[in-house]
């Protein structure tokens, strides 16, 4: 939510910058702005819009040094305009700040500032308030080392505040010189050779390094060209690691694909296999999860799981409290992390909590995983971003290895935690009834998966014309029953967030309940209908739709599609596969359906509106 760039070397930072921010543009994409040093001036350049409106805006009026910081911007306070875009400067309009996250007292902060002196704020935003109080102490603070005084006014400031931030600080007189500070929104330092880079993630800055230090809550840095020094809010130096991103910036390149989306869909059979890579056991019939960080001992004791997230993360975790209370009987809830986090949830000591999150900083996860921490509970984190607070904060996990993920929309992270969550299931499993045939089997059946997928993704085109024909509904309903209730809420989701239609996920059986008298001929049923235990109940619902003239569309397998022959308008065949992991495969078409949907609808796939990938605000 929001992304950062710094820049400080001996190149000219503008392409830097502006690079840095179009690799960070699934972060927010509402405005975007950068500000550069030239001798003692601070050029700044902003604009609303996304970074291709920036460019063209410095294309025509460049801005030239070798410094300087950047932002692009998903709004949270003050409208989407030029004003309120980042950079923006403290009353002398010396010191410029970009910022991501929410000053929560800014209001309180703002009133403080007009007692005390002369200040006018030109936008809405509380970022405006935090770089006039960094301002203001600096007035007031002495010194003749003006980095000092810098670094110690960022403090000071940053002390006053309440809420979150991941801040970069210039200041016009102090060349080669940036300063970082973070608390609940992420920034890493990149280490390069005599220069050196500020951001939100290291995908802005992997074309330049892959030598990173992730910032830790409350660190404060500061930049230079040939060094940077890391110290606490509290003033204190402390030892960092410079650690090698696992990724290239080949990596993160949509090659010839036309969207990330499509691309990171193609990417699943590889996906796929990288979860479960080295973590099978034929020899003893289960999983090994070395990052787990427990004994066998401790593992027997789990009494319930608890598995929490958000959006695409929460629908992974739906199945897996199916997957877990399937294969190794232990009670599991799932538990919205935004409601889990400020809730009671009264809850045993033995009880195991898995934070599930790709980006490993959702705000709301994030909270989840510290106030389950400071209750008491293991809590483990379910990650595909190695380096992020919750992968650092949890008591240990298991990592996705997807590769990173740029379309906004999640499509291969959540078929890398259901393998995983299927995993922790077959290792609780395995320590309690499960038998070594029931195990093998699994292990054989995942083993097959990615061969699976390749088979689904060539269904793509049939998917494809699928969605031509619907183009013109007005919205969607999506059913599905046990291991494919959550793919129907996930298939919902992804309808909603990149078409824009009006779609809605839900138990089969919960038709008659209320939703029927939705049915209309213009709003096609999505079935999600594999040949499993539960296929002759799908069937009898979809029945009920047919009665009522709603057109249905089935994602079937193995029979099915002879069954459905004559009562389904579109019928889309997947291979067989056990019933608990037939979510892997079922959600597959509904990723290229909503896929195809958009891109007939003109919409902007990979950045749809209103949207971020990683929201780390509440
Ligand atoms: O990074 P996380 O997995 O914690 O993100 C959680 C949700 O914000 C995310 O899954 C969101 O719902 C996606 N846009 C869905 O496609």
């Amino acid at each position: 939510m929001c992304g950062i760039v710094g820049y400080v070397g001996r190149s000219e930072a503008a392409p830097i910058l502006l690079d840095g921010l179009r690799r960070l543009e699934y972060r927010g994409y509402d405005s975007a702005g950068v500000a550069i040093v030239d001798g003692d001036r601070v050029e700044t350049r902003k604009c609303a819009g996304r970074i291709a409106a920036l460019a063209k805006l410095m294309a025509e009026k460049p801005a030239s040094g070798s410094f300087g910081i950047s932002h692009t911007r998903w709004a949270t306070h003050g409208k989407v305009n030029d004003e309120n875009a980042h950079p923006h400067f403290d009353a002398s309009g010396k010191i410029a700040l970009v910022h991501n996250g929410v000053i929560e007292n800014y209001q309180a902060l703002k009133e403080q500032l007009n007692r005390d002196g002369n200040h006018d704020f030109h936008s809405q935003t509380d970022t405006e308030v935090l770089a006039h109080l960094i301002g203001s102490i600096y007035q007031q603070l002495d010194g003749k080392d003006s980095k000092a005084r810098l670094v110690n006014a960022v403090r000071a400031a940053l002390k006053q505040v309440i809420g979150t931030y991941g801040i970069a600080v210039v200041h016009a007189n102090i060349p080669d010189f940036i300063i970082g500070a973070r608390r609940g929104s992420p920034l890493v330092l990149g280490v390069g050779k005599d220069e050196n880079f500020l951001a939100s993630d290291v995908s802005a800055i992997v074309a330049y390094t892959r030598d990173a230090v992730y910032l830790n809550d409350f660190d404060v840095v500061a930049v230079e060209r040939d060094k940077f020094e890391i110290s606490s809010l509290a003033g204190e130096t402390g030892d960092h690691q410079v650690s090698k991103v696992e990724f290239t910036a080949e990596d993160i390149k949509k090659g010839d694909y036309p969207h990330y989306m499509l691309k990171e869909i193609f990417e699943q059979p590889d996906s796929v296999r990288d979860a479960m890579r080295g973590r099978l056991s034929l020899e003893d019939c289960t999983a090994k999860l070395g990052g787990l960080n427990m004994t066998p001992e401790q593992l027997r004791d789990v009494g319930r799981v608890v598995l929490t997230g958000c959006g695409t993360a929460l629908h992974a975790a739906m199945v897996g409290e199916y997957l877990i209370e399937q294969l190794a009987s232990i009670p599991t809830e799932v538990e919205y992390a935004s409601e889990f986090r400020h809730r009671n949830t009264p809850m045993t000591p033995d009880t195991l909590v898995f934070a599930v999150s790709q980006s490993g900083e959702t705000a709301d996860t994030l909270g989840a995983l510290r106030e389950s921490r400071r209750k008491g509970y293991r809590t483990l984190g379910i990650c595909n971003n190695v380096a992020s607070t919750i992968a650092r904060e949890s008591d240990g996990g298991v990592y996705m290895h997807a590769g990173p993920e740029i379309g906004v929309a999640a499509t291969k992270s959540f078929t890398s935690q259901l393998v995983i969550l299927t995993l922790i299931g077959l290792l609780l499993g395995r320590m309690r009834n499960l038998s070594t045939a029931e195990g093998t089997r699994i292990i054989k059946e995942l083993e097959t998966l990615p061969g699976q997928i390749e088979e689904v993704l060539k269904l793509s085109d049939q998917v494809k014309a699928i969605a031509k024909k619907y183009v013109d509904v007005g919205g969607m309903l999506f059913f599905g029953r046990q291991f494919n209730f959550p793919i129907a809420v996930e298939g919902a989701l992804k309808m909603k967030e990149i078409t824009y239609l009006f779609a809605e996920g839900h138990p089969s059986a919960e038709l008659k309940h209320g939703i029927i008298a939705l049915v209309r001929p213009d709003l096609p049923s999505i079935f999600i209908a594999p040949d499993d235990a539960v296929f002759s109940k799908n069937l009898n619902n979809i029945e009920q739709i047919k009665a009522r003239k709603g057109p249905i569309i089935a994602i079937t397998s193995g029979n099915g599609a002879k069954q459905l022959k004559g009562l389904a308008n579109e019928i889309v065949s997947l291979p067989d596969v056990a019933d608990c992991l037939s979510p892997i495969l079922t959600v597959i078409p509904l990723q290229l359906l909503a896929y195809h949907l958009a891109v007939e609808l003109g919409r902007d796939v990979d950045k749809p509106r209103n949207l971020a990938k990683s929201v780390t605000v509440e």
